[in-house]
């Protein structure tokens, strides 16, 4: 059995968590920074640097106080190393490397996305390699063949903005507030998905990758024309994009042959429409649905802690002089496509 702190500060959330390699989650510490970020509509990127900064040893010491264990009881330290925030990466990168110096135990420079992956394999234990799985965050959106640790073909991505940049920009452009996500999701709740005739890009075109650019103009164009509610605008824009979920992922079932189950993660993977029209898919192809629960989807240190435990089973150990980096694909075999997110 082994022990692995987790360090996650690569957007707007800072988090420390102690997590076993028989998936006890000891601890796990978040502090947001939503407030902090509120006025400006979006994640100002050294507001959110300097906020890491303050709190993430306080969140680390917590962590070891709520475990109970001393920090020389843990067997590696695992830091997101990137994809995101460079500032706010450098942070937990830097902290990691010092905690790792000061203990004597490896560090292990866990890729961010990498941490959203594996996470469902965390709260399933029975999901086995490979899986197919939909990562939809703030700043990805992409669909990946998960084969094991450090071993991602990607099927498809993001040609412009990810699932969930396209909620807060929905949502700024409604007036519904930050984050958009769950502000969408709960206008939503009141409108007609039916009412405004939205598009849904790519949508049987036989091309495998996501765009929602689009998809934000005509949310423009529909708020301007005075016609619809917020609520009614919001509701389309919801199913359009569940819609637009379901056709590239339907696509992806079929390239993905021997995949063991259908998996979200991600931020977006919060949203209840999204969930519920691919746990449908999912059954109509005979294929397990797993979907972390809520908390473990959206940004956190359990999910970088326990890639750590499985990179950390699989030998993977970093030098201390591993450099942050603001992209990193998963895959880097799979062709850029244009304008793809930095942050996850
Ligand atoms: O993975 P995540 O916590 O952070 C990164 O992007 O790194 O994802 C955050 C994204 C935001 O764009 C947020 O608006 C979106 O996930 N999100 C949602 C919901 N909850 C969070 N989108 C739709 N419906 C939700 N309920
Ligand atoms: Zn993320």
């Amino acid at each position: 059995m082994a022990l692995i702190l987790g360090l996650e500060s690569s957007c707007d959330e800072t988090a420390a968590a102690l997590v076993t390699s028989d998936r006890r989650i000891l601890a796990h510490k978040l502090a947001g920074q939503e407030a902090a970020h509120r006025p400006y509509g979006g994640v100002v990127p050294e507001i959110a640097a300097r906020a890491h900064v303050e709190v993430l040893t306080p969140l680390v010491e917590a962590a070891l106080a709520e475990a109970r264990v001393p920090l020389d009881a843990v067997d590696a330290i695992a830091a997101t190393a990137g994809p995101g925030l460079i500032g706010g990466v450098m942070v937990g990168l830097v902290t990691g490397k010092a905690l790792a110096l000061a203990t004597g135990k490896p560090l292990i420079a866990v890729n961010h996305l990498e941490g959203h992956a594996l996470s469902p394999r965390l709260a399933a234990p029975d999901l086995a390699f490979p899986y197919l799985l939909l990562l939809v965050s703030g700043g990805h959106c992409q669909l990946l063949e998960v084969r094991g640790p450090g071993d991602y073909r990607r099927l498809a991505t993001t040609i412009d903005d990810a699932a969930g940049e396209a909620f807060d920009k929905t949502a700024k452009l409604l007036g519904l507030g930050f984050p958009g996500g769950p502000a969408v999701e709960q206008a939503a709740l009141q409108g007609d998905p039916w009412a405004v005739p939205l598009p849904r890009p790519l949508v049987k075109s036989g091309e495998p990758h996501f765009s929602f650019a689009g998809l934000k103009g005509a949310v423009l164009r529909a708020r301007d024309a005075g016609t619809w509610s917020a609520e009614d605008i919001a509701a389309s824009f919801q199913q359009a994009v569940v819609d637009c979920l379901i056709d590239r992922t339907r696509l992806a079932i079929r390239a993905a042959q021997g995949a063991t189950a259908l998996v979200v993660a991600g931020g977006v993977a919060a949203n209840t429409a999204a969930r519920g029209a691919l746990q449908t898919l999912a059954a109509a192809h005979d294929l397990p649905f797993i979907a972390p629960p809520l908390w473990l989807c959206t940004d956190n240190a359990a999910m970088i802690a326990w890639a750590g435990a499985e990179r950390f089973a699989a030998g993977l150990t970093d030098p201390l002089d591993v450099a942050a980096r603001a992209r990193w694909p998963l895959d880097p075999t799979a062709e850029k496509a244009r304008g793809a997110g930095v942050k996850a």
